[in-house]
């Protein structure tokens, strides 16, 4: 969770729920200020259809009574996504585990929205970056991510003796590599890594970022 306010969600996630029309099929993303964007679509009673990108965001949009679709029917034509960090075309997420469905309903997706408050905003990414592993990989993921300068840690859970495991079934390993100069390239070696489901850098794929400041909304497009 980050250090900004409620009213700084809250504007950024009405602002992008404002670009929503009828007849849309919406990527829900995952997390509280997201969260904000779902309840907007809900109470403005726009027509659309909406791709969860967890199982948080799915009963979100239940609770919102928006109908839900999925890839298999439906091409996503707007994407509303928090994020943990934001340093232009470079996100860190993943916080919420959900960085997984999340990558591949926002890349999917004709325009991807990120919605954020102020606090998430850096010159250059420094966050822990979430990388999803098949459990019986964390050991041989945990040793590779070692050689590439960074330090994993095993996600524990909070209410539970044990970690924290996606609704995908992974694990989580939260890997601090400092300041990372370039993304693009810590990416596509993340990537390389067999027993990686996913990980928490997404480089280039987002469209705009909506973040909610004390009195208003400030527009980036990318
Ligand atoms: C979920 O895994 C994350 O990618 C979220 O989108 C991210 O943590 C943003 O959450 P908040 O809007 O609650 O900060």
């Amino acid at each position: 969770q980050s250090g900004g306010s409620e009213e700084q969600k809250r504007r950024a996630g009405e602002a992008a729920a404002d670009e929503v029309e009828d007849g849309m099929v919406v990527g829900l993303g995952t997390g509280s200020t997201a969260a904000h964007a779902i309840r907007a679509l809900g109470e403005r009673g726009v027509e659309v259809e909406g791709v969860p990108t967890s199982f948080e965001s799915r009963q979100r949009a239940v609770d919102a009574g928006i109908p839900l679709t999925s890839l298999d029917e439906s091409s996503v034509d707007l994407a509303i996504d928090g994020a943990d960090q934001v340093a232009g075309d470079a996100l860190v997420k993943g916080g919420g585990a959900a960085h997984a469905r999340e990558k591949y309903v926002d890349a999917s997706a004709d325009r991807f929205v990120v919605v954020a408050d102020p606090s998430k905003e850096a010159d250059a990414l420094d966050a822990a970056i979430p990388v999803a592993v098949l459990p019986d990989a964390r050991p041989v993921v945990a040793e590779r991510v070692g050689g590439l300068g960074g330090e994993p840690t095993l996600r524990a859970a909070e209410r539970k003796d044990g970690p924290v495991v996606t609704d995908d079934g992974a694990l989580v390993l939260d890997c601090e590599f400092g300041r990372i100069e370039n993304p693009g390239e810590l990416a596509t070696a993340l990537c390389g890594i067999p027993g990686v489901v996913e990980h928490g850098l997404f480089v280039d794929l987002a469209d705009a970022v909506y973040v909610g400041t004390a009195d208003g909304v400030r527009v980036t497009e990318l």
